[in-house]
């Protein structure tokens, strides 16, 4: 298993290039099963869980091919069961319960893993796809689903769920009539998926807002697509900017998708300045602030960039809090930060932190993916060294990080344990 070794203290000065978004390529990569004709994929990154999802595809009758950043997907012929092998690892490997479904009319897929930051059940996907005619068993630790054909169907989610939007979104592009999503999730990703499908002949109307309405048609084309910059990658190096107390420019940084974690940093007196060359540069103003943080779907500030912004409060002046809405368990991170001498303190999903001087470096252990980036920011500003271990958690989501860090000064480098 691989380590990281960081030695903190390093202000990182220059320009880190954005990579194509993970949370948006998972999604349109199942999309793929979908299409007829041969579909190409750009900015798609390098990252563990992409190619998992292209072994899943492989499996399931759909030939893929991956070269620097450009994925060519062609479906053969389509075969229903995703194995436990492969779900196991990546949670995602959900979404292909809506193509399979609306393809193939079964789906068999093992009941998804993933990060270890709570129960994540499914059973939303499950009940919507239910509304449009599917029936679903649980056999031997696998969801079993048939459907003679799905249906159009008007159907409220009882929460916004981002991966339940984007299965209804697959499933209802080729179901029979028309399909109303309500209440449905309004991130960005969800947004590029439903751009993907409408450049594949889908018709959909409303992505990005509560209320999303498909109308089935028989069949999607291939296409040529490129995929949207990763706004929570871009958000964890605005951190690595501000924590070190260095100068950034990235380059591709979705500003608009960070409108809510912008406004947070610069709470935090971190300065955030688009240039007229297009890249975006972040750097302190001053000394870092206290704030108060609640994380809910997008538009509200993402769960997904709570542990890093957790990492900058904990040498920012003053306390701050963190109330997580999203997920019930996400909060391994503390214990490890507070190995690192951080000062937090954890009431149900509310996390308080009291800005310490400056943090130690320690042994710590990665414990799912946003977790290790907020261990990889508190490092990167920790007197010392830290050791990072697990980091395989942090190769699913993020492309090539020890190399962006080194190459604007950051002293990082990979050891096998
Ligand atoms: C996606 C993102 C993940 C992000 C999350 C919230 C991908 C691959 N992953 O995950 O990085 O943190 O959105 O922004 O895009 N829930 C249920 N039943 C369901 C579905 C969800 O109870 O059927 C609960 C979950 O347990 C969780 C909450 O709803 O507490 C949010 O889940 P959801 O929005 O579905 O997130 P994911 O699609 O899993």
């Amino acid at each position: 298993m691989d380590k990281l070794i960081i030695e903190g203290g390093v202000p990182l000065k220059g320009t880190i290039k954005v990579s194509g978004s993970k949370n948006a390529a998972l999604p349109i990569l199942t999309a793929c099963l979908l299409a007829k004709g041969p579909v190409r994929l750009t900015n798609v990154p390098h990252l563990r869980d992409i190619s998992t999802t292209l072994k899943l595809l492989n499996i399931l009758g759909c030939e893929t091919t991956f070269e620097n950043g450009v994925v060519t997907a062609q479906v053969k012929e389509l075969k229903p069961e995703a194995p436990y092998d492969l779900v196991k690892t990546m949670r995602a490997s959900v979404l292909c319960l809506g193509p399979l479904l609306g393809l193939l009319g079964e789906a068999k897929v093992a009941l998804p893993g993933g990060c270890a930051i709570g129960a994540r059940p499914v059973d939303l996907h499950l009940k919507a796809l239910e509304r449009m005619g599917a029936r679903f068993i649980l056999d031997s630790g696998y969801i079993h689903g048939i459907s003679g054909g799905l249906v159009g169907a008007r159907i409220m989610f009882d929460f916004p769920t981002v991966g339940g939007t984007e299965n209804l979104l697959m499933a209802a592009s080729v179901a029979k009539g028309c399909t109303i999503l309500e209440n449905c999730a309004r991130e960005p990703e969800v947004v590029d998926l439903a751009n993907f499908l409408i450049a594949c002949g889908a018709r959909i109307q409303g992505a990005g807002t509560s209320v999303i309405e498909v109308e089935g048609v028989r069949q999607l084309n291939g296409c040529e697509y490129a995929v949207m910059p990763d706004r929570i990658e871009a958000g964890t190096y605005l951190v690595a900017g501000a924590i070190t107390d260095g100068e950034i420019y990235l380059e591709g940084c979705p500003v608009a998708e960070l409108d809510v974690l912008i406004t947070k940093l610069r709470e935090m007196n971190v300065g955030i300045e688009e240039q007229t060359d297009g890249t975006v540069l972040v750097r302190r103003n001053g000394p870092l602030m206290g704030v108060d943080v609640v994380t809910q779907p997008h538009p509200g500030f993402p769960t997904d960039m709570q542990a890093q912004v957790m990492a900058l409060m904990c040498v920012a002046e003053g306390s701050s809090s963190i109330q997580e809405k999203i997920f019930e368990n996400r909060f391994m991170h503390v214990s490890e930060l507070a190995r690192m001498g951080a000062r937090i303190t954890l009431k149900d999903r509310t996390a308080m932190v009291r800005g310490v001087e400056h943090l130690e470096g320690a042994p710590v252990m990665a414990s799912d993916l946003r977790a290790s980036a907020s261990l990889v920011l508190a490092a990167l500003v920790a007197k010392g060294t830290t050791e990072i271990q697990r980091i395989y958690h942090l190769d699913r989501g993020y492309e090539r990080m020890e190399e962006k860090l080194s190459a604007v000064g950051a002293r990082i480098r990979r050891e096998q344990e």
